[in-house]
Order: C-alpha cells, then structure tokens, then sequence
C-alpha cells in the first residue's frame, strides 16, 4: 500500500468522542515503552506524527490518525505502566477497555509486544481479554533491530511455545523494526488487504 496522507485527526478519553464516520480502524497496543507510536511512524514515513519518548506514559489518550483518507490508525496508552497495583494485580485502564468494548469499527488491534522479552504477563492476560471479549488482534514483535537474527527466531519460537499453553493456534503475527522499517510492507499490506475485503477501498 502506497500512503498518500496520513493526518492527525483528535485526541480524547472517550470513545463516545471518537470520529463518527464508519471508517476501518486498526489499533496499536501494548506495554508503554514497547514502540507503539514509533511503529505509526515508521509505517506512515513520518518522524513525529505520534509522538514518542524514552520514557514509558508519553501517549495518555486516544489518538485517531486518519490515512489515505479512507482508514484510520489509532495509537493507544500503553498499559502496565503507573496503573500496576502491589498485588501485581493487572488493571488495564478503564477507557481502553471502553475503547476495544466498544469501537464497532475497530477492525484489528495489533498487541505490540518487545522481541527481546520473555512472554510478560500483563501481556498474555491482556490477549486473554481480548479472546473472552471477543476482540481480534494479531501480534506484532518490536524493536527486531535490537537482536541477532538467531535469537530473535529463538525468542519468538518461546513466544509461540507460551501462546499455545492457552491458545489453540499462535494468532497471525509480524516482526518490526521503527529503526530499519522491517516489516513495513508486511504490515501495510495486511491492512491494505483487510480494507479491501471489508469495503472495496
Ligand atoms: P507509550 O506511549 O509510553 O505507551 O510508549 P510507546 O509504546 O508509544 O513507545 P514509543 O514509540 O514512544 O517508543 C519508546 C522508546 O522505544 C523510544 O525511545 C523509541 O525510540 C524506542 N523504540 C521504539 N521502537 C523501536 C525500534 O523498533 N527499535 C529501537 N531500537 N528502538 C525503538
Ligand atoms: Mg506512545
């Protein structure tokens, strides 16, 4: 898929307050800190359409960028972060959850996961959710550029190995780079593929 546009449209906490046209939209989620904003980025050729930091907590809202003028990519908070209670109790914001209850339109979410962790279990329950409430997502591993190609196979045969414990298949899933743009044309491609399906884009 070639990206002709890709604008900023709004920000906000409530997915009532989300753009009212029925466009496909396709979410990025994930820990904060996993490259969430970095990857939009990387997929839309820009430098600083999302914006992204160091620090885990820079994206705090629901942020709708609307592309080619005919879908949307929304960038999520990252979960796990500042929102951990002692109990090591999960709680995922409340507005996220809203937001993937909700969004009728929301065709996907990709769950944004770090190559170079083990399986992490915020993460694994947050897909759990997902399976339970019925949300599709796939996988996209992050930061590729940061391992060699062996163990960046190895890490995501373990990946796979976990999912399987409460899975019966591994859902479809992508290997990115924000740093060299692994992955670009793979991920486009899969939307571009879903947008036709869904609408005759
Ligand atoms: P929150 O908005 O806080 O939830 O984080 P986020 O998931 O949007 O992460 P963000 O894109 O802001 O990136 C976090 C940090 O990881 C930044 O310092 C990025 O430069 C770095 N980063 C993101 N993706 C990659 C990547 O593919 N490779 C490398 N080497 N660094 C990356
Ligand atoms: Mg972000």
């Amino acid at each position: 898929m070639q990206i002709k546009s890709a604008e900023f449209v709004m920000s906000n906490s409530e997915v009532a307050k989300c753009p009212k046209d029925r466009m496909p939209e396709y979410a990025f989620i994930g820990r904060s800190n996993v490259g969430k904003s970095s990857l939009i980025n990387m997929l839309m050729l820009r430098k600083s359409l999302a914006k992204t930091s160091g620090r885990p907590g820079k994206t705090q809202l629901i942020n709708h960028f609307l592309i080619n003028k005919n879908w949307y990519l929304v960038d999520l908070p990252g979960y796990g972060y500042a929102r951990v209670s002692k109990s090591s109790k999960k709680v995922f914001q409340k507005f996220i959850t809203n937001y993937f209850e909700k969004r009728e339109q929301m065709v996907l979410a990709f769950v944004l996961v770090d190559c170079r962790h083990e399986p992490q279990p915020i993460d694994l329950e947050f897909m759990e959710w997902m399976g339970e409430t019925g949300i599709p997502f796939n996988i996209i591993f992050t930061k590729a550029d940061k391992l060699k190609p062996g163990a960046l196979e190895r890490n995501i045969k373990a990946y796979s190995e976990k999912m399987l414990e409460t899975w019966e298949e591994m859902p479809p899933y992508f290997i990115t780079s924000a740093s060299d743009s692994t992955g670009r044309d793979e991920v486009l491609n899969y939307i571009d593929g879903l947008n036709k399906n869904l609408t005759g884009l």
